[in-house]
């Protein structure tokens, strides 16, 4: 791992779950730590990035000389990503942002019908802006790397989501396998970029960070001749 490889580069990462509310005490969520974006956020430094994180609500410490900025909601993200992208060379869509959110967030809060006979509660979803899609689509985007959890079909699921996402570079791992991702302090991940697939093997997320970083810095730095 060198310590030069993004000197002067500013890198922008979101992590974490995203959470839609439904009403002032339920929302909706997923099991992200946030432990990989953290740990990305970190090896970006010391690899001579300024590095801004967008995260989601997540229990680890904040990573130091890191600019954090803390959102709730996928909107939220999405929205802190727009603000900060400007002058940003390599974009990270780490966070598991939540797919959809509740159509509308609820004043008061749900009750029980008061009979207690319906046995289903109907939630209307809409779907939420895809950040990292929103990102690879601007004018004049920075190298776009995401993420993709898969349960089956690793691969090829992953390879088509970023070419669908317009994602110069994806890192898949299969989350079926349980002693890795999501809150687990090792992964086991697959990188995608055209022409490349590498498989980095099991490693704690701070190890595999860098790693990723060494071969994203590759990718980024080609891209940036072409
Ligand atoms: O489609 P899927 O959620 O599996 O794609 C995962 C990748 O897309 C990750 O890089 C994730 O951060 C990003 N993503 C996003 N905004 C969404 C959904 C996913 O940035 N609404």
């Amino acid at each position: 791992f060198k310590h030069d490889i993004f000197t002067g580069r500013n890198v922008l990462i979101t992590a974490g779950p995203t959470r839609e509310d439904i009403d002032p005490v339920r929302f909706i969520s997923n099991h992200s730590s946030g432990k990989m974006a953290y740990a990305l956020a970190e090896a970006a430094v010391e690899a001579g990035a300024r590095v801004t994180l967008v995260s989601g609500p997540v229990s680890i410490d904040k990573p130091g000389r890191v600019k954090t900025i803390d959102v709730i909601s996928a909107q939220q993200m999405h929205d802190a990503v727009q603000e900060n992208i400007e002058g940003v060379d390599i974009f990270i869509g780490c966070a598991a942002v939540s797919d959809y959110r509740p159509v509308e967030i609820l004043k008061d809060k749900i009750k029980k019908d008061p009979n207690n006979t319906e046995e289903i509660l109907e939630l209307k979803l809409v779907r939420n802006p895809d950040i990292a899609a929103s990102v690879a689509a601007l004018d004049n985007p920075p190298f776009v790397i995401g993420f993709a959890a898969e349960t089956r079909n690793v691969i090829e699921y992953a390879a088509n989501k970023m070419q669908k996402k317009g994602m110069n570079m994806i890192v898949a791992n299969d989350v079926s396998d349980k002693s890795i991702g999501f809150s687990s302090d090792v992964n086991e991940v697959t990188i995608l970029a055209e022409g490349l697939q590498k498989t980095l093997p099991r490693a704690s997320k701070k190890v595999l960070a860098r790693k990723i970083l060494s071969v994203a810095s590759r990718g980024y730095h080609k891209w940036k001749r072409e």
